[in-house]
């Protein structure tokens, strides 16, 4: 399998500084297990959670000020039976759309990071459609869900938020895939 890098881009969202303070055990390249102690600093836990390979999707909810589309790497299956997934979220929302992304989509990452340039009305040059619950699913993706909220832990300064999913559509193409800070595609 041949992977191929589709931007250079650096990548990483920012969030207010802080300090995490927990045990980091890890396995030397020789084999021997070493006990990090006390503060981690959050930009070394950035380095580190860079080198996890993540699929790239946009989370899409209703709120207030209408329709609201967020890029998230942390969004993952949990269950089959229900089928149930999950994803960490700044603020909980009640039902919430997932739009896997593909590799000509990364502006739609971009865009919805909050890093392409303010375009009024964020959704009004995204192609979209709405799924059945009313919300957006982006147009020429490699999946969509349509979820139900039906459980949020809270989890430092995000929200898990577990979504039974009520409807679920294959598309085409290969997927945006987020490793080391860049944009990748799996060929
Ligand atoms: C690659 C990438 C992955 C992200 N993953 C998540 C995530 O899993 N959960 C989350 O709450 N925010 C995540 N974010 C951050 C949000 O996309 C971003 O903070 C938010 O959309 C800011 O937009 P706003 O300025 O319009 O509020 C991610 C950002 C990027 C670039």
């Amino acid at each position: 399998m041949e992977v191929l890098q589709t931007s250079a881009l650096p990548l990483g969202y920012v969030a207010p500084p802080f300090v995490t303070r927990f045990y980091l055990r890890c396995r030397q390249p020789q084999g021997r297990t070493t006990t990090l102690g006390g503060e981690l600093e959050e930009q070394e836990f950035r380095d580190v959670m860079a080198r996890l390979a993540a699929s790239v999707v946009v989370i899409s909810a209703r709120t207030d000020r209408g329709f609201r589309g967020l890029t998230a790497t942390s969004f993952v299956s949990i269950s089959t039976e229900p089928p149930m997934v999950l994803v960490g979220l700044e603020r909980m929302t009640i039902t919430f759309n997932v739009s896997v992304l593909t590799r000509s989509q990364e502006f739609i990452a971009e865009r919805f990071a909050g890093r392409a340039p303010a375009v009024a009305g964020a959704w009004s040059d995204v192609p979209h459609h709405l799924g059945a619950n009313g919300l957006p699913l982006i147009d020429g993706c490699a999946a969509w869900l349509e979820c139900k909220l039906a459980q949020v832990h809270q989890a430092g300064d995000h929200d898990i938020c577990v979504g039974g999913v009520e409807a679920a559509t294959k598309g085409d193409g290969e997927p945006l895939i987020l490793w080391d800070r860049s944009f990748w595609s799996l060929r």
